[in-house]
């Protein structure tokens, strides 16, 4: 991975970990996660929290096996009732997840495979916040072997791991003329949101790029 030490890169590589080995979060890293959040904390004007050791919180997934040893989570907590903000923080929250998987955490996006209730006692939440979702972090099962994969081995594990829309359904307002003609960012940009987390994996999203200003524009995809 040595090569490979980009946000960007992390891209490539990540994919919903939900098998952990036991063992906590070594100080160290915590440290350094803190300092990541924090930074994006001031970024985003969220407040996400890491929150170490509490498996009461996914007590029901780790039961039925959907997880195993889940135990610490990312808080995703920001104002209450304000879709820009909560907007905001899922995007630098995923820059947390970036960084995670660079130093070799896995993670899982979680909505429904926690007990919000439990993981809001765990967290501080001021008055006008709210807890928006979580992610559940930690060291993926046999993480030591995880490791030692390359970099190539790691992405084309994740290339494996799961279905994906096309490139032409994420960029569906657009005709076969103007993807072809549409610069490489735009490009790179969609084939990195089509490897990103989504609920079910529904990849709600569909893209545009608008030659007469060069922007791109990203809105909900009706058809999902
Ligand atoms: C908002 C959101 C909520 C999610 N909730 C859950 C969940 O409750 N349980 C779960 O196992 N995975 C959950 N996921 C993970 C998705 O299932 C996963 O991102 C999707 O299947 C794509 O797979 P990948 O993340 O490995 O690329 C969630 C993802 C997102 C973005």
């Amino acid at each position: 991975m040595a090569e490979h030490t980009q946000l960007i890169d992390a891209i490539n590589i990540r994919t919903s970990i939900r098998s952990y080995d036991p063992d906590p979060i070594d100080d160290d890293t915590a440290r350094q996660l803190d300092m990541t959040i924090d930074a994006v904390n001031m970024l985003a004007d969220a407040h996400i929290q890491l929150v170490c050791d509490q498996p009461a919180v996914f007590a029901d997934a780790n039961a039925s096996g959907h997880l195993n040893n889940a135990a610490n989570y990312l808080a995703v907590v920001g104002p209450k009732d304000d879709d820009g903000a909560r907007e905001r923080a899922g995007f630098y929250t995923e820059r947390v997840v970036l960084a995670a998987t660079l130093r070799g955490l896995g993670t899982c996006w979680v909505g429904g495979s926690w007990d919000r209730s439990e993981a809001a006692r765990h967290c501080q939440l001021s008055a006008g916040e709210e807890l928006y979702l979580g992610v559940v972090i930690g060291y993926p099962e046999r993480h030591f072997d995880r490791m030692a994969k390359s970099y190539t081995e790691l992405a084309a594990m994740r290339d494996a791991h799961r279905e994906s829309k096309t490139y032409e359904q994420f960029t569906a307002p657009m005709g076969d003329e103007a993807r072809a003609a549409a610069p490489d960012w735009f490009k790179a940009g969609v084939q990195a949101a089509m490897k990103a987390p989504s609920a079910m994996n529904r990849q709600p999203i569909v893209f545009s790029y608008n030659p007469d200003d060069d922007t791109a524009a990203a809105m909900i995809d009706p058809n999902v």
